[in-house]
């Protein structure tokens, strides 16, 4: 690990051409690239520009010394983590401590003998490839845990959810089709029944006073014209409800290990379905217009039940951000509105677009929002998983693009692109 990797190189400052060539010439000899600096200014102006491997910096220069240059170093973010090592004839110990406190890593006392400046240079070499791939390691760990992570909390998200879902429009489809089924014969009796007291109206006109009075009593005309609307609404409510279940079902549909030839409007229309209830008027929001604008699309080989979890995650957001502009003041009496749009574009792609006219997202936020974990919104409001979840559906298990467009106060759009 001697030799410094690709470009690399060791900056050398010192304004003593005898050091100078010493350094050089021990350096050359174990074949280390290096550059020179011959004052302060210069070597930091260099060490911005190109970053070297490692500094060997003078301490006693014309112009700026090196205590000052390795302070303006280290006060760089470009430069800090280069290590340094001073080289001075200075051998008390307050220049060393000096230079220590400063956050150089070694110290190499003039004049040098060349092994050991070699010997130095080649353990902080080592210490410095040794740090940045632990740094590395640990960053890749940690993205791949975060991601694992988002990964068991989707399975289990969708798993339980899911199956709880799926089950409950089961059970319910069961009895509302008792319901629904029977409404109709129930109708048509109740036809007949009516059909047969008129009849007996026109064929005893006189009836007996005991029938007179509770015919008086029921209010008969009355009870017959309502019976009507009841039955109707009946079959009104027994309908949606019908709806709701298919909508369950459909949303739920299990399909971890293939992809399937779907419909993503029926998709799309059972999230609205499931997400009604956040669509109504509440407290001081009144009710969120939902604009759809449905272009023609094909059946898309797709994990439906995964892309009705982005769509519901999307929306759930759009939801969300429109709330809080009201919670802000800052709808400026607008309708909350969200806009769901679907088209094929010029590269095969379907592309579906759900736009809402709430908060906005700032712009130093925006290429944060996919990562795990990220959320603006209260404990136990936002876990932020939404959008990582949905990241990891569209792009990583459709191969499918997700971007956002978004203004602050304005509104926000996400566009899902998925290939055909
Ligand atoms: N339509 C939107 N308008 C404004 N901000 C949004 C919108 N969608 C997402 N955001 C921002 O992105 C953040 C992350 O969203 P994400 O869905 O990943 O997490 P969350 O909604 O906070 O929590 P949850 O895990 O419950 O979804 C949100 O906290 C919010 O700040
Ligand atoms: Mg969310």
């Amino acid at each position: 690990m001697n030799k410094i990797t690709n470009n690399g190189f060791i900056l050398i400052v010192d304004d003593n051409p005898t050091n100078l060539s010493v350094l050089c010439e021990a350096l050359n000899s174990e074949g280390f690239r290096f550059r020179v600096a011959v004052d302060g200014e210069s070597a930091i102006a260099q060490a911005e520009r190109n970053q070297p491997e490692l500094i060997l910096l003078d301490v006693q220069m014309p112009g700026i010394d090196g205590f000052e240059t390795c302070y303006r170093l280290k006060a760089n973010p470009v430069t800090q983590n280069i290590p340094i090592i001073f080289t001075t004839a200075l051998a008390d110990t307050e220049s060393k401590t000096k230079g220590f406190s400063l956050g150089a890593v070694d110290y190499i006392p003039k004049p040098f003998a060349q092994e050991e400046v070699i010997a130095r240079v080649r353990v902080h070499l080592q210490l410095k490839q040794l740090t940045e791939s632990l740094e590395q390691q640990v960053s890749d760990r940690t993205k791949a845990l975060q991601q694992a992570q988002v990964k068991l909390v989707q399975q289990e998200k969708l798993s339980t959810l899911g199956e709880l879902v799926a089950g409950i429009g089961h059970e319910i489809n069961n009895p509302i089709n008792f319901i629904s089924s029977n409404i109709s014969p129930l109708q048509e009796h109740i036809a007949a029944v009516t059909e047969l007291l008129l009849l007996y109206e026109q064929e005893y006109p006189n009836p007996t006073a005991k029938i007179t009075t509770t015919i008086d009593d029921l209010n008969i005309n009355f009870v017959l014209e309502d019976m009507g609307k009841i039955l109707n609404s009946l079959k009104l409510g027994s309908e949606r409800i019908r709806n709701l279940s298919n909508s369950l079902r459909n949303f739920c549909r299990s399909d971890r290990d293939t992809k399937i030839s779907a419909n993503l409007h029926q998709g799309l229309d059972s999230t609205l379905m499931i997400l009604q209830h956040r669509f109504k008027a509440n407290g001081d929001r009144p009710r969120i217009e939902v604009i759809k604008n449905y272009g023609v699309l094909p059946d898309i080989n797709c994990y439906i039940g995964q892309m009705n979890q982005v769509f519901m995650n999307i929306l759930a957001n759009a939801v969300d951000a429109v709330d809080e502009a009201i919670t802000q003041g800052k709808m400026n009496n607008l309708i909350p509105q969200i806009k769901i749009a679907t088209e094929i574009d010029s590269e095969e792609f379907v592309v579906i677009r759900i736009a809402d006219n709430g908060i906005g997202i700032p712009e130093r936020l925006k290429k944060r929002l996919f990562e795990p974990l990220f959320t603006t919104k209260v404990v136990g409001k936002g876990t932020g998983l939404g959008l990582s979840i949905a990241y990891q559906i569209v792009v990583e298990k459709h191969e499918g693009l997700l971007e956002v467009n978004s203004q602050l106060g304005l509104g926000t759009e996400f566009i899902i692109k998925i290939p055909t």
